[in-house]
């Protein structure tokens, strides 16, 4: 097997590499006509636009900006709806203005939404009742339902993929500018939200202030009526780069810059199972220009990730590299700072952001998974006390969430109980943060967000 080098790239280079978590087609010229055919299809994102979500990551590799990336473990065909799109991006709106306020900096908005797909899986193989079946790999790959045939892997479910992943990004670019992301709505949302919450008052306290100061720029003749950055925002999507025949196909070469971009999503990133060293995901994403994310577990060394960071980010360049940190409430604090400190020492650029649920993944009493919402706050607290004491920017927080009321994990100020789970439990894959769990979730962050802003100096204009 080859490893991954700075020598040249092309688009289909990774597949000399050792592939881990793609599925076994059965007939491969059939995988290779669908790919054939997703290659003349159009992008779905504009190499532009990957470079503005670089340059304003770049803002917050450099302390200047927060990044908030949420959404589905993975998205569904069966729950593709309007009102599921519409309501994860009205929470993380909400989440946004809640941050941005509480770190008056510039929140950047990722949703892990139209295309994320294809899962990885710790076992190729599913057992039950002593049937042996392929894993479920995401809706692109295979269906979720018990059956040998829902279970073979189906080239033809890469299509869907695309055509779900376009209608999904219009939708989001709609809402995003045609005015449903009016930030006095968003306001108006979050009062709804604190009305309800059994911690209203803590709550209420800053949006309160939220609204004091919208109603003085609205004295001050600022409204979104004047101002047209009120009316809309902007917001990119994001997935797992893990089906990389699809990812191949999507890649295309820029015509401005002659650089090559995965117009599939503006960021992709590579899963704690497929950053090992010889990986071919590491070799396929180091030659596009899409800022990239790299999540971080336990079994993660400094100097492996330094050497992935060579890989991934010859040139240093603040924003093309998130480090997403996932490794658990009760053991960011062993792995964490001497990520951080490789990562000083050496002068590398990177966002550092925290993944609070893939190391909080547990086993409720009847059977059902589930994170339990005090360990996810944990693992944020932490993540934000270590950054403070290694005097780096805990740059942002990637969450599996979703706008839907389901009962997923438990805990939060409505306190879902393990007995609970079951009475709206909906995820395709991994459990979800639900709208109140994450509005709340956002309400708490600001106050750690706070603290990091207190305990710095003054930053000069
Ligand atoms: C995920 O983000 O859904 C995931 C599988 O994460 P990780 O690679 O960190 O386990
Ligand atoms: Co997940």
């Amino acid at each position: 097997m080859n490893t991954p080098s700075t020598q040249s790239w092309t688009p289909d280079g990774w597949r000399q590499f050792e592939a881990r978590q793609l599925p076994a087609y059965p007939d491969p010229a059939a995988v290779a006509a669908v790919e054939a055919e997703l290659n003349s299809y159009p992008p779905l994102v504009f190499a532009g636009e990957a470079r503005d979500l670089t340059a304003q990551l770049a803002d917050v590799a450099a302390g200047k900006a927060f990044l908030l990336q949420g959404g589905d473990c993975a998205e569904s065909f069966a729950d593709f709806h309007p009102n599921t799109i519409r309501d994860t991006f009205r929470v993380l709106l909400q989440m946004a203005v809640v941050l941005t306020f509480a770190s008056k900096m510039p929140v950047v908005k990722v949703g892990r939404m139209a295309g994320q797909f294809a899962k990885p899986r710790s076992g190729d193989m599913e057992d039950q009742n002593g049937l042996s079946l392929p894993s479920y790999r995401g809706d692109n790959v295979n269906e979720i339902g018990f059956t040998a045939e829902s279970r073979t892997p189906n080239p033809q479910r890469m299509l869907r993929g695309y055509l779900q992943s376009a209608a999904t990004l219009n939708l989001l670019r709609a809402f995003a500018s045609g005015g449903y992301a009016n930030l006095h709505q968003v306001h108006k949302w979050n009062l709804d939200f604190t009305g309800r919450s059994l911690w209203s008052d803590q709550y209420k306290a800053l949006a309160d202030r939220i609204g004091e100061s919208l109603d003085f720029m609205a004295a001050c003749g600022i409204s979104p009526d004047t101002v047209p950055q009120l009316k809309g925002t902007s917001f990119f999507t994001s997935h797992e780069a893990l089906l990389l025949g699809y990812e191949q196909a999507m890649t295309r070469q820029d015509s401005l810059t002659g650089d090559w971009y995965d117009t599939s999503a503006h960021m992709l990133w590579i899963g704690d199972r497929t950053r090992f060293a010889g990986s071919a995901h590491v070799e396929f994403l180091r030659g596009v220009g899409n800022p990239l994310g790299l999540k971080c577990g336990p079994s993660l060394e400094p100097d492996d990730l330094l050497r992935l960071i060579d890989t991934l980010n010859p040139g240093n360049q603040p924003g093309r590299l998130t480090l997403i940190a996932r490794f658990g409430h009760d053991k960011v604090e062993q792995h964490l700072p001497r990520l951080i400190r490789a990562v000083e020492r050496e002068g590398r650029h990177v966002v550092w952001s925290c993944d609070p649920m893939h190391g909080n993944t547990i086993k409720a009493a009847g059977g059902l998974k589930t994170r339990p919402f005090d360990r996810i706050l944990a693992e944020v607290r932490h993540f934000f006390a270590v950054h403070k004491a290694e005097g780096t920017h805990a740059g942002g927080i990637h969450i599996e969430m979703t706008g839907l009321d389901v009962t997923e994990c438990t805990g939060g100020a409505i306190a879902i109980t393990d007995e609970g789970l079951s009475a709206r439990y909906e995820t395709q894959c991994d459990p979800r943060l639900n709208a109140s769990q994450s509005i709340e979730l956002a309400f708490l962050l600001a106050e750690a967000i706070r603290a990091e802003h207190d305990s710095r100096p003054a930053r000069a204009a």
